[in-house]
């Protein structure tokens, strides 16, 4: 668990830090909240104080004051920019976006920032045009220059009540966002691609032949390589799931459909994760229109659909990286292992879908991690906790990710 700073700049939004330190409280990490007077406005220290259970700095002027166990929160800034491992400021006003872009110290806050050598997001939040006027763009350009992060905004409804880029992502998107980069950057300059969901292999116009997969951890993979820094494109099944933030994200129905869209970008790939439930067979004929229910009663003849992952390990290079998955009933090591030589894969994330919490549609799930070197057997976790143990994991593969640069 980490000792996070949440800077909070003077917008409307600020209304959803509130959430935000919270959220991230609730997970087990100590959060320390640094308003500017102008968040101050919107949303007082003691609310912050109270959801997080730590003290709340905020003018450069006030007088030092004391934590519970006696440290001498005096000359804030430099404390809390030692105590802290990383920071995010949500929201990032178009003011505080200028003020440190140019170095200025004028608050708490800017001076804070200045002052701490970790990483740090922005989730910038104001009117679409001020975020579109060229002195802003040229902060955010000169910003990321220096390492910073952006997450977001979004376009959405605005407190002006117009439309437009300038929103906030919400509490939950930067509470998973801010954990996924505490991961590090080790995939900075990787491209990696993953499938996700299930396949849909129609035979009328309303009718098809499907499986549970609800995409989450194919989803969850995706917005955890993004966390580290790569370059990620989603192929995903048809999902309930929204885009994950940073991702580029095509959306497919059928398993040839996504074997296109894998082989025409595979060439290009680092890392390849097939988290997809794809239909193993399809139907050999497809029959316009709906075929009434009175004449359903024949024998759906089945043709076997391409292997993806099967083909990309054909078409292996050295130095990429193939990561399966295998779904069994109970735990067999020696599937797994049949399918690493198979599939030419360096990883199988073997992964039991009788019990409970575990596999298709459920949150968590418990996993060994199968590879020339051997298997690791994780706990149950999180999909989002596994999707970082799959990379964790795959940094240790002969031609895996090395530590990345940036904040
Ligand atoms: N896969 C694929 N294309 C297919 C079938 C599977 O890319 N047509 C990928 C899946 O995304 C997954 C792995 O291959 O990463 C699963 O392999 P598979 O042989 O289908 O194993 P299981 O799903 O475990 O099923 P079984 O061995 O029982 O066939």
């Amino acid at each position: 668990m980490a000792r996070l700073v949440l800077g909070v700049g003077g917008g409307i939004a600020a209304f959803k830090s509130a959430h935000l330190a919270s959220l991230l409280r609730k997970r087990g990490h100590r959060v320390r909240v640094i308003l500017t007077p102008a968040a101050a406005q919107f949303v007082t220290p003691l609310t912050f104080e109270s959801l997080t259970g730590e003290p709340v700095y905020g003018d450069l002027w006030d007088p030092p004051r004391y934590g519970d166990d006696g440290e001498i929160l005096g000359e804030a800034h430099i404390h809390l920019a030692r105590w802290g491992e990383a920071a995010l400021v949500a929201p990032a006003t178009a003011d505080l976006l200028g003020q440190l872009a140019s170095g200025q110290a004028r608050d708490g806050l800017t001076t804070f920032l200045l002052a701490f050598g970790g990483p740090v997001l922005l989730a910038p939040a104001m009117h679409h045009r001020m975020w579109a006027h060229p002195a802003v763009q040229e902060s955010v350009a000169r910003l990321q220059r220096f390492g910073y992060r952006f997450l977001g905004p979004v376009a959405g409804s605005l407190a002006s009540g117009e439309e437009g880029w300038g929103r906030m992502l919400e509490a939950q998107e930067l509470a998973d966002l801010f954990e996924d980069h505490l991961h590090g950057r080790d995939l900075q300059g990787k491209r990696v691609l993953v499938t996700a969901g299930p396949t849909q292999e129609p035979f009328d116009a309303v009718r098809h032949i499907s499986n549970p997969s609800s995409g989450k951890m194919g989803y969850a993979l995706a917005q955890a390589a993004f966390g580290r820094g790569a370059q990620v494109v989603l192929i995903s099944g048809p999902t309930c799931l929204p885009d994950p933030y940073g991702v580029e994200v095509h959306r497919v129905q059928r398993a040839e459909e996504m074997y296109q869209e894998v082989a025409r970008r595979f060439p290009e790939v680092d890392i390849l994760v097939a988290a997809a439930a794809v239909a193993d067979h399809r139907p050999k004929e497809f029959h316009e229109g709906k075929i009434r229910k009175e004449d359903l009663l024949f024998q759906l003849e089945l043709e076997p659909n391409p292997d993806i992952l099967k083909e990309m390990g054909r078409r292996k290079k050295k130095g990429q990286i193939l990561i399966g998955f295998a779904a069994e009933w109970g735990m067999d090591e020696g599937s797994a292992r049949k399918k690493l030589l198979e599939k030419r894969l360096d990883m199988v994330v073997l992964n039991d879908v009788s019990g409970p919490g575990e596999g298709f549609r459920a949150d968590t799930n418990r996993a060994f991690l199968v590879t020339a070197q051997g298997v690791q057997e994780l706990p149950l976790l999180s999909k989002r906790e596994l999707a970082h143990r799959i990379f964790d994991a795959a940094k240790d593969l002969p031609g895996g990710g090395r530590p990345g640069g940036g904040r």
